[in-house]
């Protein structure tokens, strides 16, 4: 986020937290439960929003160098994707030209061939088909015709793009919109690196996972043993950026910005931006990187889902830890081992993810399939969700939600 941003927001949360205010969605909105359960919306989501939409494959930190791959099996169609010897990013179609197995079982790796296992076709970085066995006695291959199949995608940003449907389009600077292109620019997602991830799969739709990044009122209640004692609970920014939002949580540090000049001001010590991509990601910029969090529906059932949840970290000293600058307030533990690191912020993450907020997302999922609820109310001071849904709706052609 642009230095003069920070300053606003910053700005913003305090004239809020002293004068006991918060965000207003100017009313409240009832959203019918069906929303998770259905299976006609489950499936009409799968095939806009998960098999022809662009999707957030991860940040360039997961294709660290040339030769680099990783895979992603959460979606209809499996993909890999490459740093090709010269640098540049691909996606693929992870399915072998001859007759359809994955040339690449692994998470990531490096890699300068696909050998499928089946046949041993073999494919290089850049999806070309390279080589087959026996050739002479298989048929003449016209090798041009049967490389991988190639998706639309772009690395822009930090993050790397793609479409899972080979003809859809992409277009990274239409899909995020000039303001959320260049604050997305301004984070410099593209210079973190990869420090682990860690995946939940949970009984509650994909969309209520969303939704419990899109409020603090619960703060106090659910979360009163963990973030209560760092967040303010009731005190929020919100803005919308076309489809996608950010919200603004307000940490109990943001005191400290007080008796700092305001060139010291620092968004991740003061708060933390929450960022919604439609349709199923959401960015957790803070003081040691960034946390990135994506939802994928279940294939048999709307009432599961997959959270995939990455983790990145600025390159020790990146950030001034070590110099006379660095703000006071910000964490030091990257200088842990990768290892360490990854452990503890991983548990940490999922005692309060995992642990707090899907528990009652998994609880809202069974009243939801009970039938008997017919609808959730989205206060005035959760316009996230309010954002969330009506726009959904939207892109499925349904009615938005009235403001009661
Ligand atoms: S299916 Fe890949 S080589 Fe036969
Ligand atoms: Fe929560």
């Amino acid at each position: 986020m642009q230095r003069s941003e920070q300053i606003t927001q910053v700005k913003v949360l305090l004239a809020r937290l002293d004068s006991g205010t918060n965000v207003d969605a100017g009313g409240m909105r009832l959203n019918p439960t069906t929303s998770y359960t259905d299976t006609d919306i489950a499936r009409m989501e799968r095939e806009t929003f998960f098999r022809n939409h662009p999707q957030v494959l991860g940040l360039s930190g997961d294709l660290p160098e040339p030769g680099t791959f990783i895979t992603i099996n959460d979606l209809d169609v499996r993909i890999l994707a490459t740093r090709d010897e010269s640098g540049e990013f691909h996606a693929f179609v992870n399915a072998c030209r001859h007759r359809g197995v994955a040339v690449e079982e692994r998470g990531s790796g490096k890699a300068q061939r696909f050998t499928c296992p089946f046949h041993s076709w073999t494919y290089d970085s850049q999806g070309s088909l390279v080589g087959l066995p026996k050739e002479d006695h298989f048929g003449s291959i016209d090798k041009e015709c049967f490389g991988l199949v190639e998706l639309p995608s772009e690395e822009k940003y930090g993050f790397l793009f793609a479409n899972p449907n080979p003809s859809g389009s992409l277009d990274i600077d239409a899909l995020l919109g000039s303001e959320l292109s260049e604050e997305m620019e301004a984070w410099d997602f593209g210079s973190l690196r990869r420090l682990g991830g860690d995946r939940y799969e949970i009984d509650c739709n994909w969309k209520l996972a969303m939704d419990t990044f899109g409020e603090t009122y619960h703060f106090n209640s659910l979360h009163k043993n963990t973030l209560a004692a760092v967040f303010e609970g009731n005190v929020q920014c919100y803005d919308t950026y076309g489809q996608h939002h950010r919200m603004i949580l307000c940490r109990k540090a943001i005191h400290e910005m007080r008796k700092l000049p305001e060139d010291q001001w620092d968004i991740t010590i003061a708060g933390l931006p929450v960022y919604w991509l439609f349709p199923n990601t959401i960015l957790l910029p803070n003081d040691l990187g960034m946390y990135l969090v994506r939802t994928y529906p279940d294939e048999g059932s709307p009432g599961r889902h997959t959270s995939v949840i990455t983790f990145y970290m600025h390159s020790t000293g990146d950030r001034g830890e070590n110099s006379a600058e660095a703000t006071p307030g910000r964490r030091t533990q990257i200088q842990l081992a990768p290892t360490e690191a990854l452990k503890e912020i991983a548990q940490g993450f999922a005692e309060i993810i995992r642990d707090e907020d899907y528990v009652a997302s998994a609880s809202q999922q069974r009243s939801a399939e009970g039938g008997a609820l017919p609808n959730v109310v989205f206060g005035r001071n959760e316009p996230a969700l309010h954002h969330y849904h009506n726009t959904y709706r939207s892109a499925l052609g349904q009615d938005p939600l009235p403001l009661i």
